[in-house]
């Protein structure tokens, strides 16, 4: 992991308490981020902690919004055993309220967060997913796999699955 000292102490204290809101953001909310609330839900759920959790997904842009995730995504997804069923939706200012992690994939999606975040509170709260991702693989960036093959489609899962990992122990489990 690479996170910041802040970081840790805010992950820390997400791990003390009793529930851990997680929002992951992407651009088109079609891909990497409805695959990222995918996996770390099934993680949860094998886990037998997902009553701590509240995890959801939206995106920078409003190209999609109310579609499910790309077929190729869901596709990809399923051979793992992972529905994606999220519709999409854009994200919003009030997004800071009700989520204690906002996890961007890439620098463009963070730095499009620290424009909307509403105070220096709220943009603490926003935590690249490869700073979740074992170094080994590394990428620093979940890429983005839209104009990409199936092997776009496998890498973005795998990171996910990686860096999803981490979040969950990070956070308590
Ligand atoms: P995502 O991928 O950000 O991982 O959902 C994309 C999906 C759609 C577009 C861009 C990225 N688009 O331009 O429509």
């Amino acid at each position: 992991m690479r996170l910041t000292d802040r970081q840790r102490e805010m992950l820390a204290a997400l791990a003390a308490g009793d529930k851990v809101r997680v929002l992951f953001v992407c651009l088109g909310n079609i891909c990497r981020s409805p695959a990222a609330e995918g996996v770390l839900s099934e993680l949860v759920r094998e886990a037998g902690t997902a009553g701590r959790w509240v995890i959801d997904s939206a995106g920078t842009g409003r190209w999609h919004i109310g579609q499910l995730p790309d077929k190729r995504m869901r596709v990809h997804a399923r051979r793992r055993g992972i529905e994606l069923t999220h519709h999409c939706r854009q994200v919003s200012v009030s997004d800071f309220d009700d989520f204690d992690l906002i996890v961007p994939m890439d620098s463009q999606n963070e730095s499009d967060l620290r424009q909307l975040a509403p105070s220096p509170e709220a943009e603490a709260r926003i935590v690249p997913m490869a700073a979740f991702v074992d170094k080994a693989m590394r990428y620093d960036y979940i890429p983005d796999p839209y104009y990409e093959g199936a092997e776009g489609f496998e890498l973005v899962l795998d990171l996910l699955d990686s860096g999803c990992r981490c979040l969950r122990e990070a956070a308590g489990g």
